[in-house]
């Protein structure tokens, strides 16, 4: 099973140093990288409710058959209803604040594979097999690229307006 770290990157991008002898599979980031991580995670930070509706939805519409190990929502067809329901927000939010606890534990690796370890563990009950798994960080990295791609445009667009000042928060999403 791949852990959260060598999703967020591809294993390749990385140094040289792995956790392969162990047996984990995964990749040490250098420290450039884990800034890098930590920086770009704050483009979607404050709005990790909605990017986790987003990313779950995308998940549905493009693996159809994800839905059915959802107790919660399998039933559900339409899923536009799916994008105003508590459940998924709330289940959304669930998996965005463990990539939140992943990312802040870049740099405590031994604590941030546990964490993943046991995460696997307990998606094996899910039924839900790490085939989707990077589907899933490829959503994320897509809709931060979006994320990023709108706000440069937006502060490009401020920095040409004589009134215009950079304002903090992203309103990309
Ligand atoms: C790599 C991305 C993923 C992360 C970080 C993640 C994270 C989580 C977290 C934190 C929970 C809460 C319960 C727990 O800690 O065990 C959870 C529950 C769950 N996940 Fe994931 N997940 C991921 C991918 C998936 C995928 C792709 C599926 C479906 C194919 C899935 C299906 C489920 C199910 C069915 C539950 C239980 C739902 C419930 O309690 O209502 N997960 N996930």
């Amino acid at each position: 099973m791949g852990c959260a770290i060598s999703g967020l990157a591809a294993k390749a991008e990385f140094g040289d140093r792995t956790t392969e002898e162990s047996g984990a599979g995964a990749a040490y980031p250098s420290e450039d990288q884990i800034q890098m991580i930590k920086e770009s995670w704050k483009v979607i930070q404050d709005d990790i409710a909605k990017v986790g509706i987003i990313m779950f939805v995308r998940l549905f519409e493009t693996h159809p058959e994800c839905k059915d190990v959802f107790f919660l929502f399998r039933d559900v067809e339409d899923l536009e209803r799916l994008r105003t329901s508590r459940e998924l927000r709330a289940h959304g939010l669930r998996v965005m604040s463990l990539i939140e606890k992943s990312v802040a534990r870049l740099d405590q690796l031994e604590r941030l594979e546990a964490l993943a370890l046991e995460l696997g563990k307990s998606h094996y009950h899910y039924n839900a097999p790490p085939k989707y798994y990077s589907t899933m960080f490829q959503l994320v990295t897509s809709l931060m690229k979006h994320g990023y791609e709108e706000e440069s445009n937006r502060q490009s667009h401020l920095a040409l307006s004589p009134k215009g000042r950079p304002d903090k928060k992203n309103t990309a999403l």
